[in-house]
């Protein structure tokens, strides 16, 4: 029996220097350490939840090479899961006189001394981006992200929407948050020595690579100890980006006494392209996974942006998203309507046919399912304790038989930062005039994510009219009975659906629903 002990230690880099704390269990989350054990409070704690970014912090890693910077929450990320990464706070980014930074830039008197501010503060000062400042630190830093992963770029009004969508300002001070985040690449550039830095996270990724029996967080690095550690430890929590899991600890005080991290297992950070399909690991956070989609479908840019908020979906996984099952996730219907497939894995003693040997050996065993064929009720699914979620394989649309037009519509109250009421997405094929194929996933609806068999039976072989889609439209309101919840009614989110599927045809038929974004107002004469 394994005794695992509760804390650990902790180790990454700020401002170049290796942080080491002795002693840090393993629910602490990043927030908790960087506020408490650090005292660095610049970082802030608003919703605790993932919804607000006053919390957001910046994480450095090496991936293939390269200087990957991404924003996160920092309330929602378990403090272990930034083992030998980098770590900026709102604290670690203006620089000291002499560190290369023209004078140009902001100076603010700090008991006597002189500190050059980070153009992302230097702009927000510039151009009176904070009001209540509580929610200042995470501007910052999302602003501090978007300098770095676009250096040298001016960012567009649009870039800068999308980079600060996970960060709440409560006194309506966005414009000017927004000027600030085009402004900040016309200061006087500040550059991050990346050759060091990638050096430094080399060196942590060597010496921080432990995988002791007693360790009670532990960030496997390949799949064969991720499914080996997972069939030895089956009542682990298993984790990816935590964006759900974080909540349970935060929200509903869950203990986790033992942990298994999947986002370092370099087989499944990668999104692998085949003739027929993308496959998409487990370790791929959101924003990289819906990237890979929206090259095969271009079409769904403006559903990926509208999944949460930028730092989410920097932390969150698509695997996370289908493992975790939820009736109101927003990738699962569309992920049905596009027929994908699930890969499950785990280490098992297999018997060897071809030696005659009935003590079999351990190997990785893996199945493929469709994708609705995973959830048996709310939040259960076909998993077993041993398995883990490894692959989503997505036909590409070019080679799926009778594939039509792939459309997605997401219903919820805001824009973005915010989860279904109703999702719903539909591949529709006709030809000549009469419907060949139809697959539709629906969200929102039911006790897990649902494909619309009887809609989708209901369309095949009918003539693509508005009569028969009216018809349709009455089928799917008719296949599921939803509840009614603080998001929408029962009622509503019917007759949103067959609505949806109404607004699918017209728009096939090249008639739009109206942007209000892009209206332009009309002075009217007095
Ligand atoms: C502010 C906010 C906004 C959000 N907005 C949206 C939204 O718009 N749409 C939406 O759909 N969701 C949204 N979410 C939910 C969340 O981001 C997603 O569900 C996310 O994809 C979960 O992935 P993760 O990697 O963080 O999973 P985790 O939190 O790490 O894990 C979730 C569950 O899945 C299991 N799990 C994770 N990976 C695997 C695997 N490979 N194999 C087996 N089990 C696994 C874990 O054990 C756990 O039970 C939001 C969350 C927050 C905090
Ligand atoms: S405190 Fe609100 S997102 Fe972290
Ligand atoms: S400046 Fe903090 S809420 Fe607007």
């Amino acid at each position: 029996m394994l005794c695992l002990m509760k804390t650990q230690a902790l180790q990454f880099l700020r401002q170049g220097q290796v942080i080491t704390l002795p002693a840090i269990a393993t629910d602490r989350t990043l927030l908790q350490v960087l506020r408490e054990d650090l005292h660095c409070t610049g970082t802030k704690e608003g919703c605790n939840e993932g919804d607000c970014g006053a919390c957001t912090v910046v994480l450095g890693e090496a991936v293939n090479g390269q200087l990957h910077i991404r924003a996160v929450n920092s309330c929602i990320k378990l403090a272990h899961s930034v083992q030998g990464q980098a770590v900026w706070t709102v604290e670690d980014i203006a620089s000291t006189p002499g560190a290369g930074v023209s004078s140009l830039s902001a100076k603010v008197g700090i008991e006597g001394t002189a500190i050059r501010l980070h153009p992302a503060q230097a702009a927000l000062v510039a151009c009176h981006g904070s009001q209540c400042g509580f929610c200042t630190p995470g501007f910052v830093m999302s602003l501090f992200a978007l300098y770095h992963t676009h250096p040298g770029q001016p960012a567009s009004r649009a870039q800068a929407q999308q980079a600060l969508s996970g960060n709440l300002c409560r006194c309506t001070g966005y414009r000017p948050i927004l000027d600030a985040a085009q402004l900040m690449h016309a200061l006087p550039p500040i550059a991050l020595d990346e050759t060091a830095l990638l050096s430094k996270l080399e060196q942590q990724r060597q010496e921080t690579y432990r995988l002791e029996a007693d360790l009670a967080y532990k960030l496997p690095k390949t799949l064969p100890q991720l499914l080996q550690m997972r069939a030895q430890l089956p009542q682990a929590q298993l984790v990816a980006g935590c964006t759900d899991v974080g909540l349970w600890v935060t929200k509903q005080h869950r203990q986790l006494d033992s942990v298994i991290d999947l986002c370092q297992v370099d087989e499944l950070r990668r999104v692998e392209d085949y003739p027929h399909h993308i496959a998409i690991g487990a370790a791929v956070n959101l924003n990289d996974a819906f990237a890979a989609l929206v090259a095969q479908w271009p079409q769904l840019a403006e559903f990926a942006h509208r999944f949460a908020g930028l730092p989410v979906r920097n932390s969150g996984t698509l695997g996370g998203n289908v493992a975790n099952g939820s009736p109101i996730g927003d990738s699962m219907p569309l992920l049905i309507a596009q027929g994908a497939s699930v890969v499950l894995m785990a280490w098992r003693k297999v018997a060897d046919k071809a030696e005659g040997k009935a003590e079999g050996k351990y190997r990785i065993v893996h199945r493929e399912l469709r994708l609705e064929d995973l959830y048996t009720g709310y939040r259960s699914n076909v998993m077993a304790p041993d398995e883990v979620l490894a692959w989503i394989k997505v036909p590409k649309p070019s080679t799926r038989a009778g594939a039509g037009s792939l459309r997605v519509y997401k219903i919820s109250k805001r824009f973005e930062d915010d989860i279904s009421a109703v999702c719903l997405a539909l591949d529709i094929a006709v030809a000549n005039g009469i419907v060949q194929q139809a697959s539709i996933g629906v969200g929102g609806v039911a006790a897990t994510p649902v494909r619309a068999r009887k809609t989708e039976a209901a369309l095949i072989g009918q003539p693509w009219t508005q009569a028969a889609v009216q018809q349709a439209a009455h089928a799917l309101r008719d296949e599921f009975s939803p509840i009614s919840d603080m998001r929408a009614s029962a009622d509503y989110r019917r007759t949103v659906l067959g609505n949806l599927l109404q607004r699918y045809w017209l728009e096939c038929q090249g008639q739009h629903a109206a942007d209000l974004r892009l209206l332009q107002p009309v002075k009217i004469a007095t």
